[in-house]
């Protein structure tokens, strides 16, 4: 994989020079509201799009009735992705028959799919904006010609796209930030929609990822969070992506974690990282996606369940108390019962701190969406059910194992459930709720002296 071209200085001076008309345009403050779908990569562009939209001259609202513009970020993962964001999106509908000067625009994954964009133009006259992954940076140019044009902009580019560097980010988060240092991904997973709408692999150069890390320390971040669909693929290699932690681990970062690594793609001077690399938690998001080697080869995933427990095995020497979590499909298309039990005995054997279960989706224009699939539903719903319960009582009794350690959290705010509690999460990523005082991006010195079925629950120490 090769760095891609970085968008011209012209072309952003261009949207630079959109977001100061439309700011002049509007005159008066607007209000806008994010809803985000999908994942983390989705989260961090959500980031960057607010960025843009405070320098066009807008403020946050807390809810959609609040906002003058409403932006939905997509995700197309699975159906009922898509299913919420159309509900949603439709919804609003009623709202702007109340507000007819609401701005609704939608963007994401779920834009780039074939004919979506042309769909919604023509069956949803309320939207007033479309636009796709590729060409997030161009939604100041699409938002003038709504605002000043008083046109309807659609614009949804089928190019892999390029790498957009310098954009304004507005983080939801003073202490904890995503960078993201890869886009898209090449490995076509049958099942997986993701390298259809996100594109080719392509990384973000070394220097860039670093300034930007340097200036999030500078400004207090103390957890960094590095994005990639495939981090093990940086730059073409584990090797590269191993650098990159050696030299961000170097800098001071008080934290860092990454997602997600590819199993085929794990490399040993990442392994290694985990034990020589004082910053980097001990936590690392392994997703498996099926125990049995049939199916695996029918997913395209390029490894073996033996060379995925091998893995779990070094990592495990080479850090022992490493948390490890991983994403799992149930109902690929033709798996039989005794293959989903390779699924389970491989969960009891690696032992995960948590799993992201998932029934399989067909996502139209992939491998798997024409691959026969007679399992019904009913059956998938019952086998999903038991890989739930047994991750779940795994999780329990990891949780129990907590009790009695101290812990260094570093605090992200007030519990939701615990009024008086703070919580925030241990290096290897349990989230724990303690009493006390601490302001968000505070570390603190925490026992665990009891747990719940997925959280901690501990006493300050200092
Ligand atoms: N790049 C990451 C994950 C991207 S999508 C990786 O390779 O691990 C997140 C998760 O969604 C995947 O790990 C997979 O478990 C799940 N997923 C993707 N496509 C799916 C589909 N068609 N049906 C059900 N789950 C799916
Ligand atoms: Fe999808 Fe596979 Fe790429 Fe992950 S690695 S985004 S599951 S194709
Ligand atoms: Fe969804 Fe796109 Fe992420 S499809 S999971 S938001 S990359």
């Amino acid at each position: 994989m090769k760095e891609r071209p970085i968008i011209s200085e012209e072309a952003l001076a261009e949207q630079r020079q959109y977001m100061a008309s439309v700011r002049d345009a509007i005159g008066q403050t607007l209000k806008y509201h994010i809803v985000t779908l999908g994942c983390q990569m989705n989260a961090h562009d959500s980031e960057t799009i607010a960025g843009m939209l405070e320098e066009m001259g807008f403020e946050n609202a807390p809810t959609r009735e609040d906002a003058d513009l409403v932006l939905y970020n997509t995700c197309c993962v699975r159906e009922n992705a898509e299913n919420k964001a159309l509900g949603n999106v439709i919804w609003l509908k009623e709202l702007k028959a109340k507000k007819p000067s609401l701005i609704i625009a939608v963007g994401g994954c779920m834009m780039q799919e074939e004919g979506m964009s042309e769909r919604l133009q023509k069956m949803y006259p309320f939207i007033d904006l479309v636009f796709g992954t590729h060409n997030t940076h161009r939604l100041p140019e699409l938002l003038y010609r709504v605002i000043v044009e008083k046109e309807r902009a659609f614009e949804v580019l089928k190019t892999d796209g390029s790498i957009c560097e310098g954009l304004p980010i507005r983080r939801n988060s003073a202490s904890q930030a995503y960078i993201t240092i890869m886009y898209g991904c090449n490995n076509f997973c049958s099942y997986c929609i993701v390298p259809y709408v996100r594109g080719r692999e392509r990384s973000r150069s070394m220097e860039n990822i670093l300034t930007e890390a340097q200036q999030l320390v500078d400004s207090g971040v103390q957890e960094i969070m590095l994005l990639g669909q495939n981090v093990n693929s940086y730059m073409g290699g584990g090797a590269h992506f191993a650098e990159l932690l050696y030299r961000l681990d170097k800098m001071g970062v008080p934290r860092i974690r990454f997602m997600t690594s590819h199993p085929k793609d794990l490399s040993d001077e990442l392994i290694a990282c985990f034990g020589e690399l004082p910053h980097l938690c001990k936590q690392l998001h392994l997703p498996v996606q099926a125990g049995n080697n049939r199916i695996l080869e029918c997913m395209n995933r390029r490894y073996t369940r033996e060379h995925y427990l091998e893995l779990v095995h070094k990592v495990r020497s080479v850090c022992p108390g490493i948390g490890l979590t991983s994403d799992i499909i149930v109902g690929f298309p033709g798996e039989t019962y005794e293959e989903f039990e390779d699924t389970l005995s491989l969960v009891r054997e690696v032992r995960y701190d948590a799993a992201f279960t998932f029934i399989y989706s067909p996502r139209p224009g992939t491998k798997a969406a024409v691959m026969p699939d007679s399992t019904p539903y009913e059956e998938k719903s019952r086998r999903i059910q038991m890989l739930i319960d047994l991750q779940n009582s795994i999780t329990s009794d990891i949780c129990s194992q907590q009790i009695g350690k101290t812990e260094h959290i570093l605090v992200e705010g007030a519990s939701t459930r615990d009024p008086g509690f703070v919580c925030g999460k241990t290096d290897r990523g349990h989230m724990v709720n303690f009493p006390g005082n601490i302001a968000s991006g505070q570390m603190a010195d925490v026992r665990i002296i009891s747990a719940g079925k997925t959280t901690l629950r501990g006493e300050l120490i200092k």
